[in-house]
């Protein structure tokens, strides 16, 4: 049945999962052939799925398995129930099956599958399914919820082998430790790659990123200085503070009730994404995310300038003496006491059209703990660091925060700065960010075989300041040539292009050669990013965004 989903040739789950939504258009020129394919790729699924649940019903009828005997009465049995009579294998002894030459086995509820043959069959591509060998893919299929359908659990049992073993069933989320500062932090996906534990902080792996417009809660980059704090919501108060006037509190039932809500689909990124390949020119401080310290969410809660508004703060005050509004965290260093805190420019805050947010909703449901439950700011187009997560106290103020992460850390400096002449006092904060892309799929060292002599590349584009994304160039040559990706268009306003951009690109693959992707984006300023690393080094290892690269080679 694999053999004969290939044929029908369903070759885009993403397609599957976008259809395209009111509001939504695509770019000029291409955009036919995009929303054709589309199209052509839904009626594609609904006849493999048609095709194949006649298929399945014909394989039922003829195969002994136990567990299709289980459903022949019409009951939908999910694959992955324990089956007697089957071997039993330890997750130890599963995870060395991790390779193509060891064999690739992965459990899905208490089954264990053997899916090397399967591999080169996978819709959404081999290395998509990688990132589960050895391991579950239950986490997966949790956030890619389309798995879960009857012709996918009957194909998965074709390749079952065996159970785990009793003693290790169990959750599949990544436990905290028993003690210690970080011991009340939430539990996480498994999908999302670990960078630290303590503090978390993990990214969404890059071949992920550009599978949904909108980023699962579960998949979104987490990035913690410190140890998630623990919060009462009916405790919750959120003080705001204009310089010269008395703080003004608020509860959470306030924020959600006595203010107009609104919601605003935006991208966070951390300043240090990519930072791995800066540190591949010289050395750099920092976490080595690699591209995936980014997110697109859509996020519900109270405009900051009404809040502010509401705490006394008049908007000709901004003129002189109010410049700056502080945002500080419940999260508090173990050591010191000091709290997370940043601030942002006033005009950005009370720009009507600015769409500062202090959030209580993520993708429609409450803010997960290490996104900032209850109460984050999102300030579109700004750097991750000024999306202080679990505010507490906000603050109108005629200086700018003095902390940490605000004057001695999230700063741009010249390649020829390093730790022995550095001068935080010298660069400003990081503010909006620059122009942005990188190749999701396919991963860099994907190996393609004689037969494919087309490549697809998928991606995201970005840009901070609500700069829109109005090309992203792609490469098959290192930069020799280039073609037009097409973009797949939100609707979203002039100057407030809060949401990044996916685009996908087909391009030929010559026969037997190594070459270099590679991808660069242009926003509405006509900005772009530049081709190399080093002229952009700097010691921090923030603000990554040379052309982004990937190494493919065809068989
Ligand atoms: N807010 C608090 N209170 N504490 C933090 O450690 N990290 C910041 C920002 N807000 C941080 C915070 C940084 S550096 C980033 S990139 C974003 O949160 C990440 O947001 P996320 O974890 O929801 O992806």
């Amino acid at each position: 049945m694999a053999g004969l989903i290939r044929q029908l040739g369903v070759h885009s789950f993403r397609a599957c999962k976008r259809p395209i939504p009111a509001g939504r258009s695509f770019s000029s020129g291409s955009s036919r052939s995009y929303a054709h394919k589309i199209t052509h790729s839904w009626q594609a699924i609904a006849v493999a799925a048609a095709t194949a649940a006649g298929a399945s019903y014909l394989w039922r009828r003829s195969c002994p398995v136990p567990w299709v005997a289980e459903c022949a009465a019409g009951e939908k049995e999910p694959a992955g129930k324990a089956r007697p009579g089957l071997p039993t294998f330890s997750r130890q002894e599963i995870g060395q099956h991790n390779k193509v030459e060891k064999r690739i086995w992965v459990t899905y509820r208490d089954g264990v599958y053997d899916i090397t043959d399967f591999l080169p069959q996978h819709p959404g591509g081999s290395e998509k399914l990688m990132l589960a060998a050895g391991s579950a893919v239950d986490p997966y299929w949790q956030v890619f919820a389309q798995h879960n359908s009857e012709p996918v659990w009957e194909m998965l049992e074709e390749y079952r082998i065996g159970n785990i073993a009793v003693a290790d069933r169990s959750e599949n989320s990544c436990s905290t430790n028993q003690e210690g500062p970080y011991c009340d932090d939430p539990p996480r996906s498994p999908v999302l790659k670990v960078n630290t534990k303590e503090p978390f902080n993990a990214e969404t792996p890059p071949i992920l990123l550009s599978e949904e417009f909108i980023t699962p809660n579960e998949l979104f980059f987490v990035r913690n200085h410190l140890p998630v704090p623990k919060c009462d919501p009916a405790e919750y108060t959120l003080e705001v503070a204009v310089e010269g006037l008395a703080p003004v509190k608020f509860t959470l039932e306030d924020l959600k009730t006595k203010f107009p809500q609104h919601t605003v689909t935006a991208t966070i990124q951390c300043a240090g994404n990519r930072r791995e390949e800066l540190n591949r020119v010289k050395e750099v401080r920092g976490l080595a995310w690699t591209g995936g310290a980014i997110g697109n969410a859509s996020w519900t809660g109270v405009k900051l300038r009404d809040v502010l508004e509401a705490a006394g703060l008049k908007p000709s005050q901004m003129e002189d003496e109010i410049r700056h509004i502080h945002f500080e965290g419940l999260d508090k260093n173990p050591l010191t006491g000091q709290c997370y805190g940043a601030s942002i420019p006033v005009e950005k805050a009370l720009d009507p059209l600015g769409d500062c947010l202090l959030a209580h909703t993520m993708n429609d449901t409450e803010l997960p703990r290490d996104h900032g439950y209850p109460v984050r700011a999102v300030v579109p187009g700004t750097v991750g660091a000024r999306n202080v997560k679990w505010v507490s106290r906000v603050v109108a103020s005629s200086e700018e925060y003095d902390g940490q992460w605000q004057k001695r850390d999230y700063k741009g400096f010249s390649p020829s700065v390093d730790w022995s002449n550095v001068d935080f006092t010298k660069a400003p904060a990081i503010q909006e960010l620059p122009v942005q892309s990188l190749i999701s799929s396919p991963a860099d060292g994907a190996v393609f075989g004689e037969e494919e002599d087309t490549v697809t590349v998928q991606g995201i584009a970005w840009s901070g300041g609500g700069r829109a994304v109005i090309r992203v160039d792609v490469s098959v040559d290192g930069g020799a040539t280039w073609k037009e990706a097409e973009l797949e268009r939100h609707s979203q306003r002039p100057r407030r292009a809060w949401a990044w951009t996916l685009w996908e690109v087909t391009l030929p693959l010559q026969a037997a050669v190594s070459t270099q992707l590679c991808c660069k984006a242009v926003d509405d300023s006509y900005n772009v990013q530049p081709d190399t690393t080093a002229p952009i080094w700097n010691l921090r290892g923030c603000l990554s965004n040379a052309w982004h690269r990937v190494n493919v080679t065809r068989k």
